[in-house]
């Protein structure tokens, strides 16, 4: 078992800044603090409503990261061209309702796919890693899989809100091994925090976490570096026997 990259999606900055439209706090000095403080990689998610990333925060992460940049964005032609001009490391293809407090579920890959297609052929044309978002669920694993994609982001959020339901980690343990065994990377996230993150590292096959919110609540109390490097910790402790 390889160690599991850490990408710390960084939207939550951005929301404290953007409920005041100032220009503080700055989600991309957030974003190099990460990476100081050991993240593999950087995550940010322009919504079609710029809630919280603006535009010039993705031009300026694309450009200023020394670790891979995710761009979680929904399928639109206006998405899909800023990220093929910008060249992210990675694009994660997500759904995106405007009335959702939160992305609610993974992609239905069943709709649309040959928008999708196109999607990810342009995508990988820009030389851009992708990934699709989808729940943990085999039917979908199986379209990801007819599409191309280099990864899926497995939706773990029905076991985030109920950790101690076994079905649903077991769904997340049973779509990672289908996963991977088609020849996908399997990466998760949405809802981790340091109390339930552990099952979800654990999963063998799982290279690539994706934590937000409980990250950024968390440096509230302890500042980033250290909340950084106490998920980072709670993630390692779930695969023992791993170098550091
Ligand atoms: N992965 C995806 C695809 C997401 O949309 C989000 C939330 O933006 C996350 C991971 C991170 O979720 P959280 O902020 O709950 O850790």
């Amino acid at each position: 078992m390889s160690r599991q990259r850490l990408y710390i999606n960084i939207d939550h900055v951005a929301t404290v800044r953007q409920a005041r439209r100032v220009a503080y706090p700055d989600p991309v000095v957030a974003a190099q603090r990460c990476e100081d403080a050991g993240a593999d990689g950087i995550t940010a998610h322009l919504r079609e409503d710029r809630r919280h990333m603006q535009d010039a925060d993705i031009v300026t992460l694309a450009s200023v990261l020394r670790t891979p940049f995710n761009l979680e964005i929904a399928n639109t032609p206006e998405m899909i061209a800023l990220a093929c001009r910008l060249r992210p490391h990675q694009v994660t293809l997500v759904p995106e309702r405007r009335e959702e407090v939160t992305t609610e579920g993974g992609l239905d890959l069943a709709r649309d796919p040959e928008g999708l297609r196109r999607a990810l052929a342009a995508l990988h044309d820009a030389g851009i890693r992708t990934a699709l978002f989808i729940d943990p669920d085999l039917r979908q694993i199986e379209r990801a899989h007819a599409l191309g994609v280099a990864a899926i982001e497995l939706h773990t959020g029905t076991y985030c809100h109920d950790p101690e339901n076994a079905d649903a980690l077991h769904a997340l343990q049973t779509a990672a091994a289908d996963g991977a065994a088609r020849g996908l990377a399997i990466h998760a996230g949405h809802g981790l925090t340091l109390a339930n993150v552990g099952p979800v590292a654990a999963i063998p096959t799982c290279e690539e976490l994706n934590i937000g919110h409980a990250i950024i609540a968390d440096a509230l109390f302890h500042g980033l570096p250290e909340a950084v490097r106490r998920m980072r910790t709670a993630m390692d402790a779930a695969r023992p026997g791993l170098a550091p």
